[in-house]
């Protein structure tokens, strides 16, 4: 059997010694040491890291890139970042979203992520982000994977043509169904919201992602509203359980009750720590809180997390690249996952976990029959990727080369003293 494209010497994440991989067309066809093949294309890796791709498990891709626009959010604040989206989405179109959408993907797709979990707002009448990144979606699906989620910024329940919207969402397509209990206008509303959630995702037959508990009051308690419905439901790794900030805060005696409930609930959890690092904890004086999740708990309880930017460059943040290697180093540092293992777990939460929260664990993976996408990283080991911020040496996608990346160089003046050989640069930004 021929190959499209060989490479040879990839260090894969749990396997001992270097292997080949061969890809035919749009799939992975061998891997094993020294593989006998005539390829087309053929790379000596030397070792290299390679990865099944990073996994964005959420991204709000309807604000991106509109940092600064009306203005800049000088205060940082969540409210802030809400009154000026207030004001920039009143100049949502089409073209608008998708242009900035696609353009975020490509930034993204560049750092090696080629699977992504969309939040769309559609608490407006004209639901023009979930349209726009519905049609964003269809375009983009021979190099990227794009799932939206149905989210309703403003409360399912918040004004009463919220719960009609939602439903057309759904009928539109919408991969997901999102929510926002807590910032429901009561307790009782984010209860009855969560259960309805449950309720279209059992009747569209779409799997659940609900912005949980994001914020710092430990008496937002929505997280084990979820996990008592997705028990008696039954739709487990199917819910995700995104920020759950509160949980951070929670004392020790009921979030040693609830980690018991979350155990069989089998849901997925999302972390955010860039951007929730900077929004929680604001009204804190000091000790100032953290406001991430109990990531390391829910590890080490054997619960599914993942990790994510929320926001690129919006109203709420107006940092992050794409690259989610800045978010698991976040998390490293945030969560106190400093040991050896829990790094290369933090490595795992933004490819193979956030895969199980997007349930394309089907597709996903470095194994013989599984769609050839994958990264080569200029790195041997998570460790090394996440300590180097390591670039993205290629990114394949569907059997393609979708993008290259040349690791930066540092040559030494001469009157250092030092050799004239160029040294590769240990970071990128
Ligand atoms: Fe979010």
């Amino acid at each position: 059997m021929d190959a499209t494209l060989l490479l040879r010497g990839a260090q894969l994440i749990d396997r001992e010694g270097l292997v080949d991989i061969a890809i035919a067309d749009d799939r992975i066809v061998a891997i094993a040491p020294d593989l006998r093949m005539v390829a087309v294309t053929e790379w000596d890796l030397g070792g290299q890291l390679v990865s099944a791709p990073f996994v964005e498990s959420h991204i709000h891709l309807d604000s991106a890139l509109t940092a600064g626009e009306p203005r800049w959010n000088r205060s940082g604040t969540l409210f802030e970042g809400i009154e000026i989206w207030r004001d920039r989405k009143q100049q949502l179109t089409m073209a608008d979203v998708k242009n900035r959408a696609v353009q975020a993907l490509k930034q993204q797709a560049s750092y090696g992520v080629l699977y992504v979990r969309s939040h769309a707002d559609v608490s407006e009448r004209s639901l023009t982000a979930l349209k726009g990144l519905l049609e964003v979606r269809e375009a983009v699906k021979d190099w990227m994977t794009l799932q939206v989620v149905a989210f309703p910024q403003d409360g399912l329940y918040g004004s009463e043509k919220n719960e009609a919207l939602m439903e057309e969402a759904l009928k539109l397509g919408a991969d997901v169904v999102g929510g926002i209990p807590h910032y429901e206008m009561t307790r009782e509303d984010g209860v009855r919201s969560v259960e309805k959630i449950f309720e279209l995702a059992q009747r569209y037959d779409r799997l659940i992602d609900v912005h949980c508990d994001e914020i710092d009051d430990p008496q937002s308690r929505f997280l084990e509203v979820m996990a008592a419905c997705s028990i008696r439901s039954g739709m487990k790794h199917r819910v995700t359980a995104s920020h759950t900030t509160a949980f951070g805060s929670y004392d020790d005696a009921y979030a040693l009750k609830l980690m018991g409930f979350l155990k069989r609930s089998h849901i997925n959890f999302t972390a955010n720590p860039l951007i929730n690092i900077t929004l929680q904890g604001r009204t804190d004086t000091y000790p100032k809180r953290r406001g991430v999740t109990r990531v390391k708990e829910l590890w080490q309880n054997g619960l599914n997390v993942s990790l994510g930017h929320d926001c690129i460059q919006d109203p709420w943040y107006s940092l992050g690249t794409g690259n989610l290697l800045a978010v698991a180093e976040m998390a490293v540092h945030v969560c106190q996952m400093t040991g050896m293992e829990e790094i290369e777990a933090c490595f795992e939460m933004v490819t193979a976990g956030g895969a199980k929260t997007l349930n394309v664990t089907d597709e996903y993976g470095i194994e013989v029959g599984k769609p050839a996408n994958l990264i080569v990283l200029d790195a041997q080991s998570p460790y090394e990727a996440i300590l180097k911020r390591a670039t993205v040496k290629a990114v394949i996608s569907r059997g393609q080369v979708l993008v290259e990346t040349i690791p930066p160089v540092v040559r030494w003046a001469n009157q250092m003293g030092q050799s004239k050989e160029p040294v590769t640069r240990a970071e990128r930004s």
